[in-house]
């Protein structure tokens, strides 16, 4: 039954769009230079005279932040000391392509994503009719405004596979867990919350500097569209303060899943994949009582105190296109539940059940930013507190809990147990 379903779907869904070649090189012209064309190289060797990093002179003028100010004189009117890649031709050179095995599999990953994401919208909009659509209060202009994000990702699978080169993945198919509007809109939101962190993880980390400037000017696109979703199903749109981002492994696992089948030669990723774990009582935001709306003062959707029940998968599983991915974990026993959101890691107490696969822990009401008196009362819902917990956001298994913030949060990779799961906590 349930495989009848799933390639029905995948039928439904195959073909929508033929994958989108590599169309050799990435031409930019940048402060009226003329176009780069780096497509002659296969491998790109920095000349013996480029700076450590090729694309931002790398250099590093002392600075006390503490002292703050101008301490440096200014190589330039109006340009304080400073920065990476701001140096004129020949010595910043923007290489809009890897520079490394990082960046190499970091893009691949964005791309598998926003193939994925053209695939989805173009095949809602295909496997519901216009009368479905309305009938959730989604009108004619907001179907086009689904068509016109799908269109957005042939732009950006275009750019990233530019950036990436001949080796580029291509396009695959994929399998969706839905068959109502409300099912659609509300994976779409969730797969373009995990696309959106997934890139915020690693953006910062790349050695190529220009990619990550092209990146960042596509992955803020799809930022929008997860808000606009949101919206779609009725939810407060941005119920949070800060984006977060998380590790490639942990996207690769949220998005394997979902691919049914790859071209053969499809680059392998090198990313892990975690035991998949199951919110078992993941509170569910499609209901049909609320409609699109700008913003809605819905009712949160949990709250701290919460009894949040999960069940994870064993290791070994087979998954991703055509099972060619196994999920692993090199952590010790479960303990802790890692709550990944806003700026935040923070980890709760994991109540383990006999089956040692499943057990439960209590949501945290933890705050970004302490309330102004720097203790809860109950009542600090005021502008001075907003919780950590909230939105559309990330949870998983950890053997410890290990203190890491934003920037080196990916070294929490070797301590997760299963997961992540998307928490539909708001
Ligand atoms: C989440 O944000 C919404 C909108 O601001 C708010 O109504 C709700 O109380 C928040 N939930 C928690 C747990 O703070
Ligand atoms: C997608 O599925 C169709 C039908 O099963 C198959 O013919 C095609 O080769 C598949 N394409 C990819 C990219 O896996
Ligand atoms: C929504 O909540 C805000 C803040 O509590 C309040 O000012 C506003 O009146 C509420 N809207 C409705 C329709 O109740
Ligand atoms: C997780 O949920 C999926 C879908 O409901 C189900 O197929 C799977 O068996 C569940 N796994 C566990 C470990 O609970
Ligand atoms: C959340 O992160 C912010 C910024 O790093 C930090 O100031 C705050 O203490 C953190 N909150 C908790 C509860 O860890
Ligand atoms: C709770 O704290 C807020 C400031 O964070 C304050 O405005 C409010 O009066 C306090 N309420 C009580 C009942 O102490
Ligand atoms: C992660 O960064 C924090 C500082 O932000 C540091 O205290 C912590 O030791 C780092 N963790 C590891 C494992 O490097």
């Amino acid at each position: 039954m349930k495989s009848a379903i799933l390639s029905a779907l995948v039928l439904a869904s195959c073909g929508v769009v033929n994958a989108l070649p590599y169309t050799g090189g990435v031409r930019i012209a940048m402060n009226n230079q003329k176009p780069v064309d780096e497509d002659t190289k296969d491998v790109f060797t920095p000349p013996e005279d480029w700076p450590i990093s090729p694309d931002s002179g790398e250099k590093h003028i002392p600075y006390d932040w503490q002292k703050g100010g101008i301490q440096n004189p200014k190589p330039k009117p109006f340009t304080p000391a400073g920065g990476k890649g701001v140096e004129p031709w020949p010595l910043t050179k923007p290489f809009y392509h890897p520079l490394s095995d990082f960046d190499h599999e970091s893009l691949q990953l964005a791309l598998y994503q926003e193939y994925i994401e053209l695939d989805l919208f173009r095949y809602g909009l295909k496997r519901f009719s216009k009368e479905e659509f309305e009938k959730y209060g989604i009108d004619e202009d907001e179907q086009f405004l689904l068509q016109y994000m799908s269109d957005q990702e042939i732009g950006h699978a275009r750019l990233i596979s530019n950036m990436i080169g001949p080796s580029a993945a291509k396009q695959c198919n994929y399998s969706y867990p839905f068959d109502t509007v409300q099912g659609f809109i509300d994976f779409s939101q969730k797969l373009t919350k995990w696309g959106e962190a997934g890139v915020y993880g690693f953006l910062s980390h790349l050695d190529s500097r220009s990619a990550a400037t092209l990146l960042t000017q596509s992955i803020t696109t799809e930022a929008r569209q997860q808000l606009i979703f949101r919206q779609l199903e009725g939810l407060f749109p941005m119920p949070e303060w800060f984006e977060p981002g998380i590790p490639q492994s942990w996207a690769w696992t949220l998005l394997a899943p979902w691919i049914y089948s790859c071209p053969e030669d499809n680059h392998y990723l090198v990313w892990q994949n975690f035991p998949a774990l199951n919110i078992t009582n993941n509170p569910d935001p499609t209901n049909p009582y609320y409609t699109p709306d700008i913003s809605t003062n819905r009712t949160a959707l949990s709250y701290p105190g919460r009894k949040v029940e999960l069940a994870w998968e064993k290791p070994g599983k087979k998954v991703g296109p055509d099972g060619k991915y196994t999920t692993s974990t090199d952590a010790g026993a479960p303990k802790f539940v890692a709550w990944v959101n806003q700026l935040n890691l923070t980890y709760t107490e994991l109540k383990l059940n006999d089956d040692g696969f499943s057990g439960w822990t209590i949501q945290p009401g933890d705050y970004v930013f302490p309330p102004e008196s720097g203790k809860s009362n109950g009542t600090d819902t005021g502008p001075q507190a907003v919780r950590i917990v909230n939105g559309t956001m990330f949870i998983a298994i950890t053997d410890s809990n290990p203190f890491l913030t934003p920037f080196n949060l990916s070294l929490i990779n070797p301590h997760v147990v299963a997961g992540p799961a998307v928490y539909a906590s708001g």
